[in-house]
């Protein structure tokens, strides 16, 4: 894995969208892998300040999001759907039939999970696949536990994740207690991933993920076997480090 460290969550955002942004322009047909949550706002503000600066363009690229909450409208302010549209797709040019998230109304959630991977694979995979970290060193929302063979499934969250992620909903009580995620699997069949971490309270993930051995109990710690990852990570995430 190779570690860019930078000073803080803006340098992450920077360096982050510099690598997209060099993506996109370089095969502009990519199918890019996104993630929700506070991690990758700033990237996302970086990407429609070079849109509107630089017009890079996103009309033939595909996404695919990691995850998205059983339950949940895609026009609920709390759904990924909704967080996707207004942190990054409402402001720059992709079209709506190339965005892709789970859809966590489906009536049958399992054909659904089949659905996902099976479209993932139809258009040949994923180029760049953007990833956050959970302070329990979840990815995507792959919970400790989680079969590192899982392909997109529904997951039950944790209560630590539900607490983490009340910071959005009004109450505790109002954050979902399932979603649909890809698998560990799905995310390690993409060619690229870029891992962001930044802040004190994923210290101790990031210090996990190097110090502790590859082990279901902590997800993230199977990206150490894939061969094209990227941590970029501020001073605060990488402090337990020194
Ligand atoms: C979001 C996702 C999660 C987050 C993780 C970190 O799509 O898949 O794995 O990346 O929970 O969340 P933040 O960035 O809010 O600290």
């Amino acid at each position: 894995m190779k570690i860019i460290r930078v000073k803080d969550d803006r340098e992450m955002s920077k360096q982050a969208a510099r690598r997209i942004i060099e993506q996109v322009r370089q095969n502009p047909e990519s199918t890019l892998g996104l993630a929700t949550g506070g991690t990758p706002e700033g990237t996302y503000k970086e990407l429609i300040k070079d849109y509107q600066e630089n017009q890079t363009s996103y009309k033939q690229i595909r996404t695919f999001n990691l995850d998205e909450y059983v339950g949940l409208a895609p026009d609920d302010p709390n759904s990924y759907h909704f967080y996707m549209n207004q942190n990054l797709f409402d402001h720059i040019d992709i079209p709506s039939e190339n965005i892709h998230l789970p859809n966590g109304l489906a009536e049958d959630l399992e054909a659904e999970c089949q659905r996902y991977d099976d479209l993932i694979a139809e258009l040949d995979g994923i180029d760049l696949q953007i990833l956050g970290i959970g302070e329990n060193g979840h990815i995507g929302f792959n919970e400790p536990g989680t079969s590192f063979q899982s392909h997109t499934h529904v997951e039950t969250l944790t209560e630590s994740t539900r607490e983490a992620n009340a910071r959005y909903f009004e109450s505790l009580r109002d954050v979902p207690t399932h979603a649909l995620t890809m698998g560990i699997s799905t995310i390690l069949l993409s060619r690229e991933i870029l891992l962001m971490a930044s802040g004190e309270h994923k210290a101790e993930a990031i210090y996990k993920l190097f110090y502790e051995d590859v082990d279901e109990q902590m997800p993230a710690s199977i990206l150490k076997t894939h061969d094209n990852v990227t941590l970029i990570a501020d001073e605060q995430a990488l402090s337990r480090m020194e």
